[in-house]
């Protein structure tokens, strides 16, 4: 008996780092999914496979002596191992088409996907979507304990989301974003200990930021329910002087947001910055413009929203 689970990529639409520090953010799941596959083993071991290799450990064996990138499944498979009498080891694989450590999610994308698939293995039915953010949540927090928990909401809930509320925002407009990989491999942790430098610096102009994130953020719920892309477009520019202004922007973001100026209505980072991607919401009639502006070293596609969120089934 294999349990199957799949969810999907995200991108912070706004509010990244400030979310860190209790503003609001907004949230979208994207077409890209990650597929966690567990089973039952005789091995009395913990076996995971992924694409970053492969680990075997003793079922004793607890996360913190682990690589980092395998800490949140041992986790998961430790919580429940000790939850569930009758396992003798277990097999975790992991298929993603997420790019990874470019701020599109895997990382959370994973521990959902992992989290639903253990869960169901051992507890068939018992499966629902707080439980599963809950789990995955804490999984995360074996490698970033100041995960702001925004990642793994949408990618458990998929569509477009408010954060913390885990409000839906309907889109009645086609969002055609861009999402452009700068190719520079990110941290999301180092990232956001810089941004906590900066508060510490100044906690005045952080606070002044903060709320004037969460003011656009009020205004960016209008101009999506009114259907105003232009509005949209110049939000997102704005959230970028505020991620410019707190650091975490570079010579390559810049160059990018700035060659896809003349046709996007706004762009800006998404995720933790200093590398990983932009996005860049763009017209229709503007999208064949997309390959000659940016340059050859570059990838982009054009994201399509996921709206199912984490899924599971158990195969025979
Ligand atoms: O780049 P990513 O996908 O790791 O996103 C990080 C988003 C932050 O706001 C910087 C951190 C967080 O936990 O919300």
């Amino acid at each position: 008996m294999k349990s199957v689970a799949s969810a999907p990529a995200k991108i912070i639409l706004f509010g990244e780092h400030f979310v860190v520090h209790g503003t609001k953010a907004i949230l979208a799941a994207i077409d890209k999914r990650v597929k966690v596959t567990s089973s039952f083993t005789d091995d009395k071991t913990i076996k995971v496979n992924s694409q970053l290799g492969t680990l075997e450990v003793p079922m004793s064996s607890s996360h913190e002596e682990v690589k980092s990138e395998f800490r949140p499944f041992v986790y998961l498979a430790n919580k429940m191992i000790n939850s569930h009498q009758d396992v003798n080891g277990l097999e975790i694989t992991i298929n993603s088409d997420i790019p990874i450590g470019v701020g599109l999610g895997s990382s959370s994308a994973c521990c959902v996907a992992a989290a639903a698939s253990i869960c169901e293995l051992c507890f068939a039915g018992a499966n629902e979507l707080e439980l599963i953010l809950d789990l995955a949540i804490e999984a995360e927090q074996t490698i970033f304990p100041d995960t702001s928990g925004a990642d793994c909401t949408v990618c458990t809930y998929g569509g477009i989301i408010e954060h913390p509320s885990i409000e839906k925002i309907d889109n009645t407009f086609d969002l055609n974003l861009v999402i452009a990989n700068s190719m520079i491999p990110h941290n999301t942790k180092n990232s956001v200990e810089k941004v906590n430098k900066f508060k510490e610096n100044d906690e005045k102009r952080f606070s002044e930021l903060c709320d004037l994130e969460n003011g656009l953020i009020g205004e960016v719920i209008m101009a999506m329910k009114n259907n105003n892309s232009t509005a949209l477009g110049l939000k997102m520019s704005e959230n970028q002087k505020y991620l410019e202004e707190i650091q975490v922007s570079n010579d390559t973001l810049r160059d990018m947001i700035s060659s896809l100026s003349e046709i996007s209505l706004g762009s800006k980072i998404t995720g933790a910055g200093d590398g990983g991607c932009i996005i860049a919401l763009i017209n229709d009639e503007n999208m064949d413009k997309v390959p000659a502006l940016l340059p050859n070293d570059k990838e982009y596609f054009s994201a399509k929203l996921d709206t199912k969120g984490v899924v599971w089934k158990i195969e025979k």
